[in-house]
Order: structure tokens, then sequence, then C-alpha cells
């Protein structure tokens, strides 16, 4: 063996499921089969079934949840199928909360270990789909004889990706789902082998796995992975291609220099100091409010909105952005570094060409305030500029341009605060992720 393959050996003990991890899971699955046995006996059309990564076996250690699903026949209204679901779902679990992907589905407890219940349709052809999660029983039916003997490079990747927060499809980390890390050590063979060509893909890059072939397409904006069960659909597709080239970047990092350090998460850890330094240093600007309570998707998507579009309100007043970004925790922050917080406290004003008679002599009755002057003879005069502060524009946003930034979060908005520089360094939660953004995180 040489030196990656022995990190890689080591690494395999820190992502697997300990015996005792292993027995709860199991004492678990089957007091869920038990109960929805007897559940479902009130039901006898609905079947369930165990999916995603706990039946396959491709869980990691310290994210065990149990995926299961109840399968309705296709007479079933998508409104008779929620309602059920959530009745069985709830019958079924210790506690609960309610999650929503497609459906709504309860998401609870079953002797101390986390449970997904997901309704979905039973269906002949995948091609008769009425949601995305329909998919799933045919996803697990490609898979699970392929992955055999495969599990714990499966585990290795999803470990590898976590670390540098890559792993998941959902809005917030936009990167690799469970099922994408699975086809990709099925198309590769193992975890190296998916390291070792991932340190060369491209954003055109195209994987299809049910031909066992890759090739590059142009007019691609991230890479393509062929679902084998749905030929249309990109496995892909939420993978961002920030994401996608942080992978790639730390895969080449793994290959140079081989170590068990890429299979531990680590905690974003800062040094006050130097955040207090940087920001005095800098143009940092922050909107902080609370967080309102709807979906985690739906909250990133106009987060991220709402950060659009105060980049286009400082850049429409002349201020120029050198970075944006957002942040949810317990409150939402939107973040704005600046080449400058102030400005000059005129701008330049353009007019006609001198040669326009008539656009000319209502340019000079026009522009009053300031004298004018030409620039290759096209007329220039100067105007008082409304904001030459950023934080005083972007308070005004906030009071005033709030409801284009997002429906549910825009009256959330509206009550926050605009912080600046050390203002922010309050916010202790928001801490790291600023270390981050200001490039100086430990
Ligand atoms: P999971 O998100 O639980 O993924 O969805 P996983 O493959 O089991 O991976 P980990 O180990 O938990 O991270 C399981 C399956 O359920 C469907 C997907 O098809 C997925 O393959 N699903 C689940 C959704 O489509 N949407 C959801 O919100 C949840
Ligand atoms: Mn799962
Ligand atoms: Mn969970
Ligand atoms: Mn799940």
């Amino acid at each position: 063996m040489n030196g990656i393959e022995k990190v890689i050996e080591e690494a395999r003990k820190l992502v697997e499921p300990s015996a005792d991890t292993v027995e709860r899971a199991r004492k678990a699955e089957r007091e869920i089969e038990k109960r929805l046995r007897e559940i479902l006996e009130g039901y006898p059309e609905i079947e369930f079934r165990f999916l995603g990564s706990y039946a396959r076996n491709t869980w990691l250690p310290e994210s065990l949840e149990i995926d299961v699903f109840l399968l309705f026949p296709e007479s079933y209204s998508l409104e008779e199928l929620e309602r059920i679901a959530l009745e069985i779902g709830k019958r079924a679990v210790d506690s609960y909360e309610l999650r929503y992907a497609s459906h709504p589905y309860v998401h609870g407890i079953v002797r101390g270990v986390e449970v997904d219940i997901v309704p979905c349709y039973r269906l002949s052809k995948i091609d008769k789909i009425k949601s995305a999660v329909d998919r799933t029983p045919f996803h697990h039916e490609w898979v699970k004889d392929r992955i055999k003997g495969k599990e714990s490079d499966v585990r290795l990747l999803k470990r590898f990706m976590k670390a540098i927060n890559v792993y998941g499809a959902e809005y917030r980390i936009r990167g690799f789902s469970g099922y994408l890390c699975e086809l990709l050590i099925i198309h590769y063979g193992s975890f190296l082998n998916t390291v070792k060509e991932a340190s060369r893909w491209r954003r055109n890059f195209v994987i299809d796995p049910s031909k066992g072939r890759t090739y590059t397409k142009k007019e691609l904006d991230s890479i393509l992975v062929i679902d084998p069960v749905d030929k249309k659909r990109n496995v892909a597709a939420n993978l961002s291609i920030n994401s996608l080239a942080r992978f790639v970047e730390a895969c080449r990092v793994f290959l140079e220099k081989p170590s068990t350090e890429f299979f531990i998460s680590k905690k974003q850890s800062f040094d006050k100091e130097i955040l207090r330094r940087e920001v005095k240093n800098r143009f940092i600007y922050c909107v902080v409010f609370e967080r309102p309570p709807i979906v985690e998707d739906n909250l990133y998507t106009q987060l991220e909105r709402a950060e659009r579009r105060m980049v286009k309100i400082l850049e429409e007043n002349e201020f120029s952005v050198l970075r944006s970004g957002h942040y949810a925790e317990n409150n939402c922050y939107l973040i704005f570094e600046l080449l400058s917080g102030v400005i000059s406290g005129v701008k330049k004003h353009y007019g006609p060409r001198f040669e326009s008679y008539a656009h000319s002599m209502k340019f000079i009755e026009k522009n009053v305030e300031y004298s004018r002057f030409f620039e290759d003879g096209r007329y220039v005069t100067f105007r008082k500029r409304k904001f030459r502060d950023a934080k005083n524009l972007l308070e005004y946003a906030v009071t005033s341009e709030y409801r284009s930034m997002g429906k549910d979060i825009s009256e959330f908005i509206k009550k926050g605060r605009v912080l600046e520089g050390n203002e922010i360094l309050g916010n202790e939660e928001v801490l790291p992720y600023l270390s981050e953004f200001l490039g100086v995180s430990q």
C-alpha cells in the first residue's frame, strides 16, 4: 500500500459506524417496521419501504437518519396523499416536526433515532412522475446492487465533501446529494479513483453512469450527471459552480498531500483581534434582521435575492461592491464589502453632444446647479449626490426599498438594522462567517 492508500484505510475507520450505533439503528428500524405494519392494516393500498442511505448502508454515523417512504397508488389525489401520509407519519413516531420537500412530511424520532417519513406515488413507469420524490424508489432499484461492496467508499466521499461544506443538495449548500455521491462511486469504482478523476473535472463535463461514459459538452455552466433512471434529469442540477470548484481543489490538494485531516469537519474559528483590525481597515456593512419562520430552501433563495437587490442599489448609487454575502442563524445577515463607504458629494451627469442643437439648449436650461463642461464634445455637469455615505443608503434601502427583497422576508428586513464595521462584531453568531468572508478565518 502506498501513502495515499494508507491514509484512506485510516480514514475508513473514521466514517464507519460503531457496532453500538448500528445496533441502535437496527432497533429503531425494527420498531418502525412493527408500527407501520400495524398502522397500515387500516390502509391496505399503501405500503412502506426503507429507501435512501440507510437502506443502502451508505449513511454517515454522525448523521444517522432512517428514510421511510410511503408508497401510494396513483389513484390518490395529491391532497389525499399529503393528508394521509402525515396522519400515518405522526402515529409512527415518538415525536415529530413537519418538514417540506416536494410535499410536507414527518421528520420524527423513534427510539432516539431520526426518521423521515416521506410519501410518494408507486409508479409503474417513471414518465408518470408527479414530483421529484417519486424517483426515489427507482433510484434505490438502480443503486442498491451496484453499490454493494463500495459502501465505505461512499461514506468516505460524503465525509470528504462534508468537511469542505459541499455535501447536500439543499439551497444553503448547493453541493452534492447523497444519490450523486453513490453514482460517482459506482461510475468511478472507488473513492480514490473518484478523487483522481475529479481533480481534472471541468465545468462542461458530462457523466453518464448508465453507459459508463464521460464526455464534454459546450454551453454547460456546471457538470451534468445524467440520471440513470430519468435521462432528462441532471442529478447535479443543484450543484453550484463554486461548490464544484471547491471540491475539485480539495481533490487536488488531497492527492498532493494526503491526510486524514480531509475527513474531519473543522469548526470555523476566528480571532476577534484580527477581525477588529480588518473591519477597521476596510468598509464592511451588514443588514441584520430577525429570521422569518419559513422553510430553509425558501429562506436562502430570498436571502440571495435580497442580497442581489442591495448590491444593485449600492451600484446604482456608484458604490463599488467588492463582495457580498448572506448568512442565517437565529438572525439573518446580509453583508457587503465596499471599495469605499464614503464617496464624493457630487456625481457626474452626462448630456448630449454639442451638435444636437435642441437637446443642448434643453440641457443648459435644466442644469443650473453646477456649470457645464465638455468631454470629447459631449456635455457634462455635476449634480449633488443623494447618498454619499453607504450606511445612509443602506438604511434608506431597508426602510424604503424592502418590498422588492423577497416576499416572506421583506417585512423582516424592514425592521432590520444596518451595522457598520466594528458594530457588526457584537453579533457573535455571525463572526465565523464574517471571518471567512473577509478571508481571515483560522
Ligand atoms: P436524503 O436527503 O435522506 O438523502 O434523501 P440520502 O441519500 O439518504 O443521504 P443522507 O445519508 O441521508 O445524507 C433520501 C432520498 O429521498 C429523496 C431523494 O430521492 C433521496 O435520494 N428525498 C428526500 C427528496 O427527494 N427530497 C427530500 O426532501 C428528502
Ligand atoms: Mn437519508
Ligand atoms: Mn435529519
Ligand atoms: Mn432523509
